[in-house]
């Protein structure tokens, strides 16, 4: 009897790790032979601690789910004859038939919920390894020109074309001044801070190989061979399965000196941050794993050509890289025939907040906010309505039910003055204060600030005052002026995107929801 529990961090929170030894006592107990797999989770966090059972029919394995199972319901389970997919009220059917799942289009987190994240044998029989293989027969310019070809972007927020930031790490001088050292390098940026984020997380601890071979073929590429993934500290789990990926990898011949008789080398490294947000700043980050103050140093240079430790660098979010071995492997355009517009491809989507159902979406680019709250999210928790949506971390704007048609695709959120970002979306329902939440940009703002420039380390500070004043009916028209003018400052006089972007979820907060802000709510 072949049953699967995950082990990601989400489903462990919801006790998936007590069900999991339940599993294993009952099935003891009852004289009953199992092989319980621990996976990464499938992303429907609401009926976490998923139990997946195996049933064999006609030759064919199809996996059916009961959730959510609490430890103490587990006997039950089994009395339900739950090794023949019996009936029970927490059986939801095969997964991947269930709606919900059906229509996601699973390309990056084809993987993720159901292999053994730490197998390199599993990795290679679900596809793994298929696009290293086929960039060990190409040189850096042609794999360049595939991830070129096939539209990737930036997943990490900024969107920018992937395959022109690795040509210009290919053709960078092997160090700044064209001599020296050869050593060009390969930094994931792994230190995922958004709110209502968790995508490379699960990434991390459900298909770690999949980065690992996406940071082996950038190395590839640009002609790195050696790479970091630079790791938040609040991720112990995802730092255990990708140390122990890594190991695994090196022992089986897909990292090291000479890569599966290749006689190409590579070699990789997990590094943990300290717990900063601006560490998720790319050049922030590259301070911190130098071994410094994660401070933001001036652009240019870009680390593309004067990066860690002064040598080009390639430095991409987890999805970004994740997404490489599947391109290398399908082709360019499979890959880009998903998406709309300049947006090709898919985006995983992290649904958060004040919903029904959160969890992992991973649909194309196009899909609207509407269809990803309701048909996905199943509406807000709370059964009142969805008022304010954040997307893209707490940098970005909120967004009105009148603007919840919009589809995702990069260039449509810009067009009304947001961002999708890391594709982390956080609903929340009529409840909600929309004063506060424009307070809490700034004090976020202010707590996360690297403090290297003025707009952003003072004027957050003067931003949290001056709304505390405004909640308060203190001269409201004076500060809502000096709000605006405050916005402008820091928008157009910040050093990076912190300071620069703190203004969207401010002014989009009182562009929309202008009422939270009147003299007649009598509330800070
Ligand atoms: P940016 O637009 O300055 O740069 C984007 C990337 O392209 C950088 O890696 C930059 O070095 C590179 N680049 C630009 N021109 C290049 C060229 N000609 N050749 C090679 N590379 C080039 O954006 P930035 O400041 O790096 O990122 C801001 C974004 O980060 C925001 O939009 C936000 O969405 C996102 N963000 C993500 C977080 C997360 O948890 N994932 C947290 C906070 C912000
Ligand atoms: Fe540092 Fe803020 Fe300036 Fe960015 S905007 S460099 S976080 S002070």
């Amino acid at each position: 009897l072949r049953v699967y529990v995950s082990r990601d961090a989400s489903a462990l929170a919801l006790g998936a790790e007590a069900t999991a030894r339940a599993i294993e006592v009952v099935a003891r107990e009852r004289g009953i032979a199992i092989d319980l797999v621990r996976t990464g989770s499938r992303g429907l966090f609401w009926l976490e601690p998923l139990v997946e059972v195996e049933v064999v029919a006609g030759g064919t394995a199809t996996r059916v789910g009961y959730g959510p199972v609490a430890a103490n319901e587990v006997a039950g389970l089994f009395d339900a004859g739950f090794g023949n997919a019996g009936a029970h009220p927490a059986r939801v059917g095969a997964i991947e038939s269930l709606d919900w799942f059906a229509r996601q289009d699973r390309l990056c987190f084809a993987r993720v919920g159901t292999t053994d994240p730490l197998s390199v044998a599993d990795y290679v029989a679900h596809g793994g390894y298929r696009g290293l293989h086929n960039a060990l027969a190409m040189d850096g310019a042609g794999i360049v020109a595939a991830v070129t070809a096939s539209g990737l972007r930036g997943r990490g927020g900024a969107a920018f074309p992937t395959g022109i930031k690795w040509k210009t790490v290919l053709d960078a001088p092997t160090s700044a001044d064209g001599a020296g050292s050869p050593t060009k390098y390969v930094v994931c940026n792994a230190d995922e801070g958004d709110s209502g984020t968790f995508s490379d997380r699960m990434l991390m601890e459900g298909d770690p190989l999949c980065l690992v071979e996406g940071m082996t073929i950038a190395g590839f590429a640009v002609g790195a061979t050696q790479g970091y993934i630079y790791l938040r500290s609040e991720y112990p789990h995802a730092r255990r399965a990708l140390e122990a990926a890594i190991a695994n990898a090196y022992a089986a011949g897909w990292l090291g000196a000479d890569i599966r008789g290749s006689g190409r080398r590579f070699d990789l490294e997990v590094r943990l941050g300290a717990g900063a947000y601006i560490c998720g700043e790319e050049t922030a980050l590259l301070e911190s794993l130098e071994g410094k103050r994660g401070q933001v140093r001036f652009k240019p240079p870009l680390p593309a050509i004067k990066g860690l430790f002064g040598r080009p660098t390639v430095v991409n979010n987890v999805i970004s890289l994740a997404s490489v071995p599947l391109i290398l492997d399908r082709g360019a355009d499979y890959y880009r025939d998903y998406g709309v517009g300049r947006s090709r491809g898919t985006l995983p989507i992290q649904l958060a907040g004040n919903l029904k159902r959160t969890g992992l979406v991973e649909k194309a680019f196009g899909t609207t906010l509407r269809e990803l709250l309701y048909d996905y999210g199943g509406g807000s928790y709370s059964g009142r309505p969805i008022r304010a949506v954040q997307v893209g971390g707490p940098l970005g704007a909120y967004l009105p039910e009148s603007q919840f048609d919009t589809p995702l695709d990069y260039e449509a959120f810009a067009a009304i003055g947001a961002m999708l970002g890391h594709g982390g979306i956080v609903a929340f329902d009529d409840g909600v204060d929309m004063l506060e939440q424009a307070r809490y940009a700034m004090a976020f703002c202010a707590v996360e600030s690297c403090g290297k420039c003025t707009p952003c380390r003072i004027g957050s500070t003067r931003g949290v005052e001056v709304l505390e004043r405004i909640g308060a009916g203190i001269e409201r028209a004076k500060n809502l002026a000096l709000l605006d003018d405050l916005c402008e400052t820091m928008r157009h006089g910040s050093l990076c995107a912190l300071g620069g972007l703190t203004p969207d979820p401010v002014a989009s907060a009182l562009r929309h929801f202008g009422e939270d802000f009147a003299p007649s709510r009598g509330k800070v």
